[in-house]
């Protein structure tokens, strides 16, 4: 059998982990023959693939990033792209396809799965804003990268007696703004699920440091809404192929308005990519082989149209329409829990 591995949309901590773990199970144990697709839809549009083998997978379950590329390419708008699609699973003799992704390359994984085409995926994203999963790999470097940022900026605001925003990651879900949040001791948390009121905001810092505090941490998701939203700008309007805005600038516009409307000296920081970079958390690399091992395994039993999950601490499979039938936003009693710290 002849076994395809694809990543797409933006990379994560961790991928590498659920390629090795897919293909050592899968040379060893299944003696199929396993082949990396290039840089995500795009290498099924036009054909673009490579065979991996044991020495491939060799060193890579502590490297960031994807061995095989990946891209935010969109079957649906390329003109016969589902088409061209299925006839590379013939061009490139693949008898399964594990995609490994979050809503975008899983939304494909669905439509593909209703076109009879033999797919398995694997929930991916930073985000953690997956159904279907209790928690998608990635998602704990990410928060471990925030917690260390905001342990940083403590000091600095400290010692400037300063107030600092920090912008991370979440365009419709604040789990890391929420998690990092919560790990890092930040005096507010401002997400998507939640538009914000700037005077609640201000009031909360201006609590603070009537209680002698002399700095504050604010954590915003880079989705953060304001109430009156026409006080506040994103970056661009710009949109990816799968129809997304280019997300940013929250955390600038809200130092301002703090700096403004309370006369503390504010500070905005960006955290970005650096959020997906580098090496994952053990628990990242541990959970990404769980689902490598339990993606082979469903090619194996020919389970296609099979998403792994983590549920509680089990790896189980759940259809791949379930994953993408909605965004998973934040757990209100867990938002409940962060603000007990506000102020
Ligand atoms: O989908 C994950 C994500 O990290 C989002 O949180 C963020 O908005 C987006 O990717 C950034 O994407 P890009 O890599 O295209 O800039």
């Amino acid at each position: 059998m002849r076994v395809g591995l694809l990543t797409g949309g933006g990379d994560c901590p961790g991928l590498n982990a659920v390629i090795r773990a897919a293909v050592r199970k899968g040379i060893e144990k299944y003696k199929y023959e396993m082949l990396g697709i290039k840089k995500g839809w795009a290498g099924m549009v036009e054909p673009d693939a490579e065979t991996i083998d044991l020495r491939s997978v060799s060193g890579i379950l502590q490297r960031g990033g994807t061995i095989i590329g990946t891209s935010r390419t969109n079957p649906e708008k390329i003109d016969r792209g589902y088409e061209k699609v299925a006839g590379s699973f013939k061009v490139l003799k693949l008898d399964a396809l594990i995609a490994i992704g979050g809503e975008d390359t899983l939304g494909v994984a669905n439509k593909l799965t209703e076109m009879n085409l033999p797919i398995v995926g694997v929930p991916k994203t930073i985000d953690n804003d997956l159904s279907a999963t209790d928690f998608t790999f990635g998602f704990d470097t990410a928060v471990n990268i925030v917690m260390e940022a905001v342990d940083r900026l403590h000091t600095t605001a400290e010692s400037h007696d300063r107030v600092m925003v920090v912008e991370v990651m979440g365009r419709h879900a604040g789990w890391i703004a929420t998690y990092g949040g919560i790990a890092g001791g930040a005096d507010v948390i401002l997400i998507p699920e939640e538009p914000f009121d700037i005077e609640e905001v201000c009031g909360s810092i201006q609590k603070r440091h009537a209680r002698g505090k002399n700095f504050s941490i604010v954590m915003a998701a880079e989705g953060a809404l304001p109430k009156d939203a026409s006080t506040f700008m994103t970056k661009g309007q710009e949109l990816d192929s799968f129809g997304h805005v280019k997300l940013g600038g929250i955390g600038e516009a809200l130092a301002k308005e703090i700096e403004k409307r309370t006369g503390y000296e504010t500070r905005a920081t960006v955290l970005g990519h650096i959020q997906r970079g580098g090496s994952p958390t053990a628990f990242d690399r541990v959970l990404g082989t769980r689902f490598g091992i339990a993606a082979i395994d469903l090619v194996s039993a020919r389970k296609f149209g099979r998403m792994v999950s983590l549920q509680g601490n089990k790896v189980v499979d759940v259809p791949i329409k379930d994953a993408v039938a909605r965004i998973k936003t934040v757990d209100k009693d867990l938002f409940e829990i962060a603000k007990v710290f506000f102020g």
